[in-house]
């Protein structure tokens, strides 16, 4: 059975309260359990992990580590300059795909790069919470 991990990045803690008219009124635990019941009906399992610390996110990468078989990460912030979460993406050899909520592309510029993208093996962005089931359909 393959096992994805979901991981979410600082602030993603407060979706449905954060900014709402741009990340929706869902919270993180009802996209977790939609995600968890779609991986289930495909097959996968699946682990969640959120942290607003940059050091929490690069040990939970390394952590994951011959465990998964791919990870689906909304690194928040952190993607537009976080070159050590980068550097811990491209140093283990599990699958990331980086995920957003929003279309970033359509935002302030500063969201427009992405430091983690090149890692990743792709990218989806826009969707609302449909970012994380593309990339789920992907893995699956
Ligand atoms: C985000 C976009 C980022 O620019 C922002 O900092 C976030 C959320 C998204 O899901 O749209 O925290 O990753």
């Amino acid at each position: 059975m393959k096992k994805i991990l979901i991981m979410n990045g600082p602030n993603l803690n407060l979706l449905g309260v954060r900014e709402p008219g741009i990340y929706g009124g869902d919270s993180l635990s009802s996209i977790n359990e939609e995600i968890r019941k779609k991986a289930e009906e495909k097959g996968m399992e699946t682990d969640f992990f959120q942290s607003n610390h940059e050091g929490e996110l690069i040990d939970r990468l390394h952590a994951a580590m011959g465990k998964y078989d791919g990870i689906i990460f909304n690194a928040g912030a952190y993607t537009h300059y976080s070159y050590a979460i980068r550097d811990a993406i491209a140093a283990i050899k599990v699958p990331v795909i980086e995920v957003h909520i929003s279309n970033v592309h359509t935002r302030e510029e500063f969201r427009h790069k992405s430091v983690i993208s090149p890692v990743c093996v792709g990218v989806v962005a826009g969707l609302g919470k449909k970012s994380y089931i593309c990339a789920l359909e992907y893995f699956a």
